[in-house]
């Protein structure tokens, strides 16, 4: 039988399994990461090499440095987690990975080494959304977690608010017109002088500050249920700039706090909008700005005074990772979605 025919079979059986083993795979920006996932849920193995100190040096994320690094990573992350999780590799029932979105070359390292895995062990190949990936994060950090809820996705390519009714049924309701919340965050940390990854120094400068600078996001989306945070990012730089050139005396601590109030008021704001419009009194958080201590302590007391049920991943899950992927990857098979050939390529953009 061919590779295909075998591959096919053994997916359409993976819904009728009582224990699903899935071994995923991530390399969609600057971390490589291989786990194994039981059920969706139990995570056997989690193995993540960040390339953050790598591209620290240059202030972001250089994709063909990216590239190049995952390839040297990902053969022995593949032989860590198998440890890890004491299993081999004929224990595995499929193999998942991202993708798309994400750079491109970086993508392209863990597609390719998915295929070689999967017709060598001649196991399904599941491609996963890197989004969807993102929210099944809160599956594995929360066990009795279950659609439908509402879902603020914040990451450093994505800002958007959706409903998801069940695991593969998900409505847009809101998006970014035009940057993403971590990009903003990203490039903010960059003009005041703060290393790469910038949110993550935002969030603990900004507790050091006061907020005592007006800062907006633009109020021609009020009504709807979509982003902008280009304004307010250039406002933060015109700020700094103006500072610099006159050289006057300003403190970071006190910008990062005023910026990072201002973007956390917005976000927090239309997403309780989106769910008490829904109906659904339930929101769920992905994504790496998910890790921000302001966002999650406003969520936390906006969402106690709504009688809305508040989720978000274990800091570890919040940011990229392989875990996410196999669990994603779990609930795709459920459906019967998700089945890939040898001739699966990467894609830098997906939809929502
Ligand atoms: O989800 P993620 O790891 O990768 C993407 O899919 O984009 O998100 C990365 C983004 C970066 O912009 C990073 O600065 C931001 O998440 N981030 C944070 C925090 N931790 C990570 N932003 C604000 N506060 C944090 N604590
Ligand atoms: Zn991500």
């Amino acid at each position: 039988m061919s590779y295909i025919k075998i591959a096919k079979e053994k997916f359409d059986n993976l819904r009728r399994k009582k224990d699903v083993v899935i071994l995923s795979i991530e390399s969609s920006c600057d971390e490589t990461a291989i786990a194994i996932v039981k059920n969706g849920r139990e995570v056997l193995a989690n193995k993540v090499s960040s390339q953050i100190e790598i591209h620290r040096r240059f202030g972001g994320v250089v994709p063909e440095v990216a590239s190049r690094n995952h390839i040297t990573a990902i053969s022995n992350l593949y032989l860590e987690a198998l440890e890890e999780a004491h299993m081999k590799a004929e224990d595995l029932d499929a193999i998942a990975v991202t993708y798309g979105a994400g750079l491109m070359g970086a993508l392209l390292v863990g597609v390719n080494f998915a295929k070689g895995l999967a017709y060598s062990l001649q196991l399904p190949l599941i491609a996963v959304s890197h989004i969807h990936g993102h929210i099944s994060a809160n599956y594995i950090s929360h066990k009795e977690l279950n659609p439908p809820f509402i879902c603020l996705m914040v990451s450093g390519g994505h800002t958007a608010i959706l409903k998801i009714s069940d695991y593969n049924k998900q409505k847009l309701l809101g998006t970014t017109v035009d940057d993403a919340v971590g990009e903003c965050f990203d490039k903010v940390a960059r003009v005041l002088g703060l290393p790469y990854p910038g949110g993550p120094e935002i969030d603990k400068l900004a507790k050091e500050g006061e907020n005592n600078i007006k800062f907006i996001v633009s109020n021609s989306l009020h009504k709807s249920l979509n982003f902008s945070f280009s304004g307010i990012k250039t406002s933060v730089i015109n700020y700094i700039h103006n500072k610099d050139q006159k050289k006057e005396e300003y403190s970071k601590a006190d910008v990062a706090r005023s910026f990072e109030e201002c973007v956390t008021d917005e976000l927090c704001d239309k997403v309780i909008k989106a769910a008490l419009l829904s109906g659904l009194k339930k929101i769920v958080i992905a994504g790496g700005v998910g890790a921000n201590s302001m966002l999650r302590a406003k969520l936390d007391e906006r969402c106690k005074k709504e009688g809305i049920e508040i989720y978000y991943p274990v800091l570890k899950y919040c940011t990229d990772n392989a875990a996410m992927i196999g669990s994603a990857a779990y609930y795709y098979a459920k459906d019967k979605k998700g089945f890939a050939e040898l001739d699966l390529t990467a894609k830098p953009n997906v939809d929502l």
